[in-house]
Parts: structure tokens; sequence; C-alpha cells
């Protein structure tokens, strides 16, 4: 081990189920680094005074997940673009004055997994469609724009949600909401689909979807990981698309907020994946921290 010992941590209400302390013990681990990351349950009335211990007690930083990612934002004096744009922080730097600064590393780790597993893939080569209109589906549209993403078709059950997402893109590409009975017909023409609902993780209902009108070079991304082949993505793959899975989207946004504690920009490997995939074998999605 070297250098000086570095604390970071996830703070979550559950926050037992978190896979991110194996990710980051593992770097840990694996770059020599002294340090530690653990996983510190506080509940929504603790939160501020959670922070401050953590702040006291000279923590490099923490994750934030559910239900903290929109109310830890207050308490952040600096917020980067991407955690504004999507309106939530899951990645928090504690700054050597105490001073907070809460980062979004959720559409990176969506657009790393992707580029990770289709090498080259163009995202403003054609339409995509993106199933759900929740926080992870923020984040993967956030990232689709910054991608260069033409056209983006939203189409969630809840109409008026994937309606507010659209309206809160300021950007130049296309977003078309579509009513959740038409996202079979919706995949004509398209590039690429993303589910990012809970349907289809164990212990949720199945994504019923007929994937007939994808063409076939169209690339399909569950971001559930629990299980890692989703009915959809077994469904893809027998139609001969090109699947990618969801945990790479979970390691993957894990790795800047690494960096800007640890000061080494880790790799996901498959020995990681595979460490992460074999604990805690319960439902899960990549936005699920
Ligand atoms: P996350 O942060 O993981 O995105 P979320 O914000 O709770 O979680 O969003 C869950 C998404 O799954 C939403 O798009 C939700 O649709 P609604 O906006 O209509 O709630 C979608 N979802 C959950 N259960 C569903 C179901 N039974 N059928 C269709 N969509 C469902």
């Amino acid at each position: 081990m070297t250098g000086t010992f570095i604390r970071a941590a996830v703070i979550g209400h559950p926050v037992t189920h978190s896979k991110s302390p194996s990710i980051h013990g593992y770097w840990i681990a694996k770059y020599g680094l002294s340090g530690s990351y653990e996983a510190i349950d506080l509940s929504p009335q603790d939160l501020e005074r959670g922070v401050r211990d953590l702040t006291a007690r000279g923590y490099a930083g923490f994750n934030v997940t559910v239900p903290h990612k929109r109310a830890v934002m207050d308490l952040c004096a600096e917020l980067d673009y991407t955690a504004r744009r999507i309106g939530a922080v899951n990645t928090v730097i504690i700054g050597p004055d105490g001073a907070l600064e809460g980062r979004n590393t959720d559409a990176f780790g969506f657009l790393e997994n992707i580029r990770a597993a289709v090498p080259g893939f163009d995202f403003s080569a054609g339409p995509a469609v993106v199933l759900g209109a929740g926080g992870a589906a923020r984040a993967v549209v956030d990232a689709l724009v910054q991608a260069g993403a033409k056209k983006i078709v939203l189409a969630n059950r809840t109409r008026d949600t994937a309606q507010e997402l659209a309206q809160r893109c300021a950007c130049p590409c296309d977003i078309v909401v579509a009513d959740w009975e038409y996202r079979h017909d919706v995949l004509e023409g398209a590039a690429l689909l993303v589910n990012t609902t809970s349907l289809g993780m164990k212990g949720q209902p199945p994504l019923t979807i007929d994937l007939g009108r994808l063409p076939p070079g169209a690339v399909v991304n569950d971001i559930v990981y629990a299980p890692l082949e989703t009915d959809l993505l077994a469904a893809a793959k027998t139609r001969g698309n090109r699947t990618v899975t969801g945990i790479g989207m979970l390691l993957h946004q894990a790795r800047p907020a690494f960096a800007a504690w640890f000061g080494v920009m880790p790799e996901v490997t498959d020995e990681l994946t595979e460490r992460v995939l074999s604990c805690h074998p319960r439902q899960g999605s990549a936005s699920d921290r």
C-alpha cells in the first residue's frame, strides 16, 4: 500500500444491497492504494448531519444512492453540468475546505458501457428508443444527447412523465414521446433500444415487447443486470441483434468517482464484473448503486 489513507463511502437508505463497496474495494486492492470505501445508511432526516460528519472526518467524498440523489444537491456548493441537467447527484467530492461538489456520472457510465461492448457505435446513426422515463432514463437521454443522437423516442407507461423529460431537454435533437402501447411500433428504423424500466428485473413483472420491427443491425441494451441476460436481451440475441448487458453501466459510472477520490482512473475488468455479479445475487439495475 502507498500514500495517504483515503476514505470514501456510499450513502443511501437502505444501503446494504449496494454493490459500490465491492467495486471500489476491488480497485483499492488492485491499485495497491491505502484507503477504504464503506456503505453508510443515512435516513433522510439524518442526511445533513451525516454528510457534515463525513466532511469533519476528512472523507474524500461519497457516492449517493436512493433516496438522496436529489436532496444532496441542496448541500452542494457546486454542481457539475451533467448533475444540473439530470437533476440528480450520484457522486460528491469533498474539497480541502469542506465544500461539496456534486457530480453525476451515470450518463458517462451508460456511454462507456455501450462503447466498450460495441466499439465504434455511432450514436448519431439512427433513432434511439428509450423505454421508461424515470431517473435512469434521464441519465440515458442526457448521454444520448451528448453523444450526438439526432432523434430519441421515449415510451413510458405514464406519458406525462415522458413528456416532462422531453421538455426539460433543451437540445438540438428531436425528442418524440410515444404511448406505451405503441412501444412495439416505434422500433421501426431504430439504431438503438434501451430499457430503463424496472420491467424484467428479478422479482418484477416481465417486459413485454414485440421486436418484430426492430432492424437487425440495431443494438439492444438493458440497464437491468439481475438477471444479466434479461428476456429482452435473450429475444434480441435470438433475432441476431447485438446486445449490451446492464452491469457495465454500473461499473463504468464508478470510474470517474474513484479517479476523483483516489487519483487513479480504474479499469473495468472481467474479474471485477464477475466479482460484482457474484455478490448479492438479487435484483438490480445500473442506476441503483
Ligand atoms: P429509476 O431511477 O431506476 O429509473 P424510477 O425513477 O422509479 O427508477 O423509474 C422506473 C421506470 O420504470 C419508470 O419509467 C416507470 O414507469 P412510470 O413512469 O409509468 O412509473 C417504469 N415502470 C415501472 N413499473 C412498470 C410497469 N409495471 N410497466 C411499465 N413501466 C413500469
